[in-house]
């Protein structure tokens, strides 16, 4: 349990919002209390994403002060009202409350609102790099109709939510061409996926792979410019074609998900994916571990899209 006494924490925390690196601060807070249907943990790991860096300059639209960490893993700490099937000392893993609390998963004690347990033989960090990239490449491939037998290409398969989709879609029984740089294109090679670069020619060389056009295209990469080139990979027909990360600010007529009224998020698959975590049939790759001090060096890599893995922050040293 927190140390009442004290009843303080660091926290990676912005109180206005703005560029990540002027308005980011490491803060000493008060230790907040679960509500109603919550837990609190005391955090062993947050992964960083960039969704990070958009709750930065206020993408979740509520007023500041704001956390950052979507992605948390450590021990139950605290249990709200209402909240059974848990207990004081649980590893478990999951997604903060970060529109409830002003401070989210990077955090020394983070408020969850979904959690499960972390399943013997999953390692604490490999648990905290699971929620995002996995609720997010199912929501998208389910989005999309996915079935088995029928063939996708993803494009930026080394991207974390990339690399979850390969490996989703590969599980589902589907044909994957990933485009991918040096880092992973190996691993996904070994996964099963057919593997090229992004960049010029990649259209022709996805079309060549794919005997024609693949039934679907993901676009996973934070980059924009791409989208036209997927409605190409896919004989031209945009609603073929889905984008988490890219909004068609062009109005091309792609799908997109992340940012539409009444989306579902697919944290029901969560504890599935941890299982087969657990059992060395799925993967988050985590990149490199930080202590919460050295909480900038990840934000460089992130933004300047060389994470290459996950950026994990490590809050919990002792745990
Ligand atoms: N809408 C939603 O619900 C939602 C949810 C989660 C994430 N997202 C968005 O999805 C995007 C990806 O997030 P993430 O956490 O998966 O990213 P990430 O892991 O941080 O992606 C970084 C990787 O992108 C790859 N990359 C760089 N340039 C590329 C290019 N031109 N084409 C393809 N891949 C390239 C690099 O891998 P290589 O080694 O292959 O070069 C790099 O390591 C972000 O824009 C994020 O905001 C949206």
């Amino acid at each position: 349990m927190a140390d009442q006494a004290s009843a303080t924490m660091k926290t990676l925390q912005v109180r206005s919002y703005g560029e990540p690196a002027d308005v980011l601060h490491l803060e000493e807070v008060a230790i907040p209390s679960p509500k109603a249907d919550r837990i609190r943990v005391r955090v062993h790991a947050c992964a960083l994403n960039p969704a990070d860096w958009a709750v930065c300059k206020g993408f979740l639209a509520v007023p500041p002060p704001r956390g950052i960490g979507f992605d948390v893993s450590g021990a139950v700490d605290a249990i709200g009202e209402g909240v059974t099937g848990v207990n004081i000392g649980d590893l478990v893993f999951g997604v903060p409350d970060y529109r409830g609390y002003p401070t989210a998963g990077a955090s020394e004690f983070a408020i969850l609102a979904v959690w499960l347990p972390v399943p013997k033989g999953l390692d604490l960090v490999e648990a905290a790099a699971l929620p995002m990239a996995v609720e997010t490449a199912t929501r998208s491939l389910d989005l999309l109709g996915l079935a088995a037998g029928q063939t996708i290409m993803i494009n930026g398969g080394g991207t974390m939510t990339g690399f979850a989709a390969v490996q989703i879609a590969l599980l589902r029984g589907a044909h994957v061409i990933a485009s991918a740089g040096e880092t992973f294109a190996g691993r996904l090679r070994d996964l099963g996926a057919k593997v090229t670069p992004y960049g010029d020619g990649m259209v022709e060389r996805v079309r060549a792979i794919a005997g024609g056009a693949p039934d679907f295209a993901l676009h996973t990469a934070q980059v924009t410019g791409a989208l036209p080139d997927l409605i190409k990979i896919v004989d031209g027909d945009p609603r073929r074609v889905m984008s988490f990360a890219d909004f068609d600010q062009d109005g091309l007529g792609v799908r997109t998900t992340g940012r539409e009224k009444g989306l579902v998020p697919r944290y029901d698959v969560l504890g599935r994916y941890a299982q087969l975590a657990a059992e060395g049939r799925f993967t988050i790759p985590i990149a490199r571990t930080f202590v919460l001090e050295d909480w900038r060096e990840a934000l460089d890599l992130s933004q300047n899209k060389r994470a290459h893995g996950k950026l994990v922050l490590l809050l919990d040293r002792a745990a």
